[in-house]
């Protein structure tokens, strides 16, 4: 019988390394421009509209033309070097991009330069100034970028969580119902760490525990503890067992999926309750009942982080006059904002004791492979 629990005391990252800003500039160069880094599901771009991405300094931009085809550049005009998109999400008027500065014009498919608005040059040769390209791969309508132009996408490697059973659904065909964005004042890696244990779960998310009575034990997982199996054996409520609270069906207040249970799911998700895939450092997505949330995480700085969220829902659940989703927005929103305030009061805590560092207890399995990858990314 083997058990997640780790079996003896680990030392946690040092205090430090969740503000000093060497560790964060190392971050940068080995994680976050190495990576692949989660934009958003192709259908929260509406055709002929664009979105950038801001990762640290670095701007990119999302185009999807009127076939709903996707490009991806560097936000950035080869004339001097404008950035050319100034806000976060807009439409195209037409598929010519025009820098805002000295207007030289590009096609908005293939980045190619159209016309500068200069005197012409005799030896001048447009095609040493087309938009340079970003590395994306679109992996079942989720959109990814990589700042290095050689890296492949492999599922294996990209997705240190990965769950198969998210194959049974077509994640590519959903359609976004909302978006959350919220500014958190701490370092990402203590969101991530927070996102990787339940012991915080019964005095932070008390509403989140009552659906998902296993939290009350503050576990992830049946198999944390290690004498899961005959805890199991010898308990019948789902406090031992795993999933939601009897005659719940998806993370919400009242737990109904309003007659919208995802059918290819159904049964993962009746022993289960809730299904996760991760990628580090920008993405986790869950699949409840009748939804999909994706939270997005990308650092701004030492001290704090951007999150950015997403509801899919299939095309039908929202077409129905009767669906309220309200029911599993507001929740999840109460959730992570209950997640984000104990976070910046991690934060707060870390500055007194620079030299020292905390411990990982056996529940934390996910937070030791954590720190164990950041250890070999800043070394
Ligand atoms: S910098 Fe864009 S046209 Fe001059
Ligand atoms: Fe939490």
């Amino acid at each position: 019988m083997t058990s997640n629990s780790l079996k003896k005391p680990s030392k946690s990252l040092p205090f430090d390394w969740y503000y000093n800003s060497r560790i964060y500039n190392k971050e940068i160069e080995t994680i976050f421009n190495e990576e692949w880094l989660y934009v958003c599901h192709v259908n929260t771009i509406q055709s002929k509209h664009y979105r950038t991405l801001l990762v640290d300094n670095k701007n990119i931009v999302v185009i999807k033309n009127k076939n709903n085809e996707i490009s991806v550049f560097f936000n950035t005009c080869m004339h001097r070097g404008s950035q050319i998109f100034t806000e976060e999400q807009g439409k195209l008027y037409s598929p010519v991009i025009v820098c805002p500065y000295h207007q030289w014009s590009y096609k908005s498919d293939n980045g190619e330069l159209i016309n500068t608005t200069s005197i012409k040059y005799n030896s001048f040769d447009n095609k040493k100034y087309n938009l340079k390209k970003v590395n994306y791969y679109v992996w079942k309508g989720l959109i990814f970028i990589n700042f290095k132009n050689n890296k492949k996408f492999k599922l294996k490697s990209v997705f240190q969580y990965y769950d198969t059973a998210i194959e049974k659904v077509n994640l590519e065909n959903f359609v976004s119902g909302h978006i959350w964005k919220k500014t958190v004042q701490c370092n990402w890696k203590i969101y991530w760490e927070n996102y990787s244990e339940c012991l915080h779960c019964p005095n932070i998310h008390p509403e989140l525990s009552e659906l998902v009575p296993l939290y009350k034990r503050r576990l992830v997982d049946i198999k944390d503890h290690p004498e899961w199996n005959v805890l199991k054996e010898n308990n019948q409520s789902e406090m031992y067992h795993g999933g939601l609270k009897k005659g719940s069906e998806t993370w919400s207040y009242n737990g109904s999926a309003q007659g919208h249970m995802m059918n290819e799911l159904k049964s993962d998700l009746e022993t289960r309750g809730q299904i996760f895939i991760s990628t580090w450092p920008s993405m986790f997505l869950g699949i409840y009942g009748d939804h999909i949330r994706i939270v997005r995480l990308i650092s701004k700085g030492p001290e704090q982080m951007e999150l950015t969220v997403e509801w899919l829902f299939d095309e039908n659940t929202l077409k129905d006059p009767k669906y309220d989703k309200t029911n599993v927005v507001d929740f999840a929103i109460l959730v992570m904002e209950q997640d984000a305030s104990i976070s910046e009061v991690n934060q707060r805590g870390l500055y007194n004791l620079q030299n020292s560092q905390g411990v990982l207890m056996p529940e934390e399995y996910m937070i030791r492979d954590f720190q164990k990858y950041i250890r070999s990314k800043v070394k």
